[in-house]
């Protein structure tokens, strides 16, 4: 009897590793455990078996029974999982899990103005306040804008194929050469051909140079020129308005400082720093000298007058340069420049 029950386990095992349907597992379950199956008229058989044996037969049909149809089960699922993956290969389609609508959503990104830029747009913000109006160059400049008429020698350093990028093989009219801007400068120069003084302008722009990039260098970086000239304009009105757009950018506790220095087109010329937000303490950003240089400043040089057909006699003017990158770096206490252009979403997200 025992021997009959293992051979139904066989055969029925053997049968569901063949079965590839839900059909085809019906067809075996009315074989061996429907009404009329060969398990269930073994089960139905105990009567003829002998009473001492009978529980022992009993346990093991039973058993039997159960072990079958968890089997039953576990085939069930294997043949709809692969009859599953088969359409989901030939109809691309995914197989359908139900959404748990109750899980939180992910939250999209919203993309902003990048640091640099917004800072342009407030530092912009604050100068109009103050009464200047905005001039535009082109980044791509005749070497007579940004070097001749700003007075600067025909064998000064900074023209150096070393220094400056040139741009092959566009030579205007007066022959001078095609280059990427070194500074917004020229802009001074342009506006100053095409109006008559008061002028109060300042001119955001792109500049390049041919510096050896590190953490406070970058061949392109982004000025803010000022120029103002007009009637008993001095170096007191020139530090005035640095001064307050210091205080409005990087708080009212922020200073600034002259130092004497050289431009050809303004005499006399100073480098200026601002404090670093530090506050003397010294850090990176400020390589512990508690200061900042921003760029550099002067009262507009009378040769400079000269070239754009102004009278030095009766107008004076100063101008400055602004390094928009470094402001950014003290305000925000980033100690490379580097990462304000590399797109770092980690930076970007930040600020
Ligand atoms: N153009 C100068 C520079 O890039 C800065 C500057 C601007 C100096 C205006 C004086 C006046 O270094």
């Amino acid at each position: 009897m025992l021997e009959r029950l293992n051979e139904i386990e066989k055969a029925v095992r053997v049968a569901l590793q063949r079965a590839s349907s839900q059909q085809d597992l019906d067809n075996i379950r009315a074989e061996f455990l429907g009404r009329k199956g060969a398990l269930t008229s073994m089960m139905r058989s105990i009567r003829d078996v002998p009473p001492e044996q009978r529980p022992q037969f009993g346990n093991a049909s039973n058993r039997l029974k159960n072990d079958l149809e968890e089997a039953f089960k576990k085939r069930l699922v294997e043949i709809q999982n692969t009859s599953t993956a088969k359409e989901g290969k030939t109809s691309n389609r995914q197989v359908e899990t139900p959404e748990d609508i109750t899980l939180p959503g992910r939250k999209g990104f919203v993309g902003h103005r990048h640091v640099l830029m917004s800072l342009l747009d407030e530092i912009v913000d604050v100068f109009h306040g103050m009464g200047f109006s905005t001039a535009l160059g082109p980044d791509i400049e005749s070497a007579y804008y940004n070097f001749d008429a700003l007075n600067t020698q025909p064998n000064h350093p900074s023209r150096n194929i070393a220094d400056t990028f040139y741009v092959k093989g566009h030579k205007p009219d007066d022959g001078n050469p095609y280059l990427l801007r070194t500074q917004t400068s020229p802009v001074q120069i342009r506006t100053m051909l095409s109006q008559e003084p008061p002028i109060r302008i300042i001119s955001p722009g792109r500049c390049y140079r041919k510096d050896a990039i590190d953490a406070t260098h970058y061949i392109s970086f982004w000025q803010i020129e000022g120029l103002y000239v007009d009637n008993n304009v001095t170096m007191a009105d020139l530090k005035g308005v640095l001064t307050a757009f210091a205080t409005k950018i990087l708080g009212p506790k922020t200073k600034i400082r002259f130092r004497p220095h050289f431009f050809p087109f303004t005499e006399p010329s100073v480098e200026y720093d601002f404090s670093c937000t530090c506050n003397g303490k010294g850090c990176r950003l400020c390589k512990g000298t508690g200061w900042i240089e921003i760029s550099g400043a002067g009262m507009v040089d009378p040769e400079v007058f000269h070239a754009v057909g102004y009278d030095p006699e009766r107008w004076q003017g100063y101008a400055f340069g602004m390094g928009v990158e470094r402001i950014a770096l003290i305000r925000h206490g980033i100690d490379d420049i580097r990462l304000l252009y590399q797109n770092d979403l980690r930076l970007l997200k930040q600020f």
